[in-house]
């Protein structure tokens, strides 16, 4: 599967902030010392990393997007552009961190693999994703809404959103030991509005369109999904689950 998802660094801030921020206790979970080799597994624009690296980590940030990269290099950050089903490291890192990133990356065992030959033996595997659930009423509007089209979002869908068990599974089968994994609802408000997220995260669906069929599509699922997710106060806020764990090799 392709995908069509890009990032745009100034767009991501604007309406994305929120992901490093609501990640911060992901690095509580990490307990990072100083000194110790840190790689951070989709590391965006580089706000996360920034913080590790100034808790004392030598830190190596890795994403996929090369616009995301080059705005944690204006960081200042070591930052590359790497795909996480292919890592190439070799039994370096005293720890793997990834705050908002494994759900797009939609061959799990092979992300596992590669972050287990990162780690050096008895590194930790420290993350949170979404999880089953996540965004739940986005997608059954993203699912109305393009079917309607004659087309199929599920041919299409660029996320991973799996159980504890079936991720403990997962990890267990990649030779990690599991210490803690909880699925839990994190309702999320956004900093603006819906069409903000949507034009954000729904890349691989929006971006093949033309501009006045993607613009009409953002209106149909703000309709679709005002009632559930439209507070009165004029807040829109999304169902979001978090899958969170702590894991070593
Ligand atoms: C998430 O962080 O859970 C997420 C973000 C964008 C699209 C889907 C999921």
């Amino acid at each position: 599967m392709t995908t069509n998802q890009t990032w745009n660094p100034e767009a991501y801030a604007r309406n994305a902030g929120f992901v490093a921020q609501l990640g911060e206790p992901l690095i509580d979970l990490l307990a990072p010392q100083p000194g110790e080799r840190v790689l951070d597994l989709g590391c965006g624009d580089g706000v996360l990393t920034e913080k590790l690296a100034t808790a004392g980590c030598i830190v190596v940030g890795v994403d996929g997007s090369p616009e995301q990269i080059a705005a944690a290099r204006a960081k200042g950050l070591d930052a590359r552009v790497a795909d996480g089903h292919n890592l190439p490291f070799d039994g370096e890192f005293d720890a793997v961190f990834s705050n908002a990133a494994l759900h797009w990356m939609r061959e799990p065992d092979r992300v596992i693999a590669a972050v287990a030959r990162a780690l050096k033996p008895g590194g930790r595997f420290v993350g949170e994703m979404g999880g089953a659930g996540n965004i739940a009423s986005v997608w059954a509007a993203l699912v109305d809404t393009l079917a309607r089209r004659g087309i199929d979002a599920a041919a299409f869908n660029p996320w991973y959103f799996p159980t504890a068990e079936e991720y403990h599974a997962r990890l267990e089968a990649g030779g990690f030991v599991v210490k803690s994994i909880t699925l839990f609802p994190r309702p999320t408000t956004l900093p603006g509005d819906i069409s903000g997220w949507l034009e954000t995260f729904g890349g691989t669906f929006l971006s093949p369109m033309d501009a006045a069929t993607r613009a009409q599509i953002i209106d149909e699922l703000r309709e679709t999904l005002r009632p559930a997710l439209l507070t009165p106060e004029g807040v829109w806020v999304v169902d979001y689950v978090r899958l969170r764990f702590s894991a070593s090799r």
